[in-house]
């Protein structure tokens, strides 16, 4: 079984996957690290020297690569894997497993990025917290669209990563 967690920047998708994956005795995968070991380049370097297109080409051919996996397996996504290319077909479509959206309120968001933006560089430029906010609130009802095609979606604003791993293993 592969359980595959998306959501917005910044939602935890790290932190509860590897949580998750101890709790259940499964591998955990982030595909983020994924794509640094195969480019042998951090996030931001790729996204400076060869851009956000070439970026998510490179995501997309990791994913296929981590969606191959025979073991039990939790796989934490980027923000935007699901919402390019053929990316949330792929995932629909690999038989044994479940996508789950962890969803956080715009206001958890802002506070949550505010201060790990120079490791987000879709997030870099912006200058201060108001327009923070804004980009955040267009850009997450342009991916909502996609992170509600999860087989179930979990509310992680205010609940303890503990918590939500609870809900997680009670609910697959
Ligand atoms: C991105 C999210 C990042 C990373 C890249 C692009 C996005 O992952 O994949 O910077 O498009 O939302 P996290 O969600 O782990 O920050």
């Amino acid at each position: 079984m592969i359980i595959v967690l998306c959501g917005y920047m910044g939602s935890g998708k790290s932190l509860i996957g590897r949580k998750l994956a101890a709790q259940l005795n499964f591998s955990f995968v982030d595909l983020d690290c994924e794509i640094t070991k195969d480019q042998n380049m951090s996030i931001p370097d790729i996204f400076l020297e060869k851009g956000e297109i070439s970026f998510r080409k490179i995501e997309m051919k990791v994913l296929k690569e981590c969606l191959k996996t025979t073991e039990n397996t939790v796989l934490a996504l980027g923000g935007g894997t699901p919402c390019y290319g053929r990316n949330l077909e792929s995932i629909k479509n690999t038989s044994d497993a479940k996508l789950i959206y962890l969803k956080m309120s715009l206001d958890s968001l802002t506070e949550r990025l505010l201060n790990e933006q120079g490791e987000r560089p879709l997030l870099s430029t912006i200058d201060n917290k108001e327009n923070l906010k804004d980009y955040i609130r267009k850009h997450l009802f342009e991916r909502q669209f996609y992170y509600m095609q999860a087989d179930f979606n979990l509310d992680c604003s205010t609940t303890s990563p503990e918590t939500i791993v609870k809900e997680i293993v009670e609910k697959i």
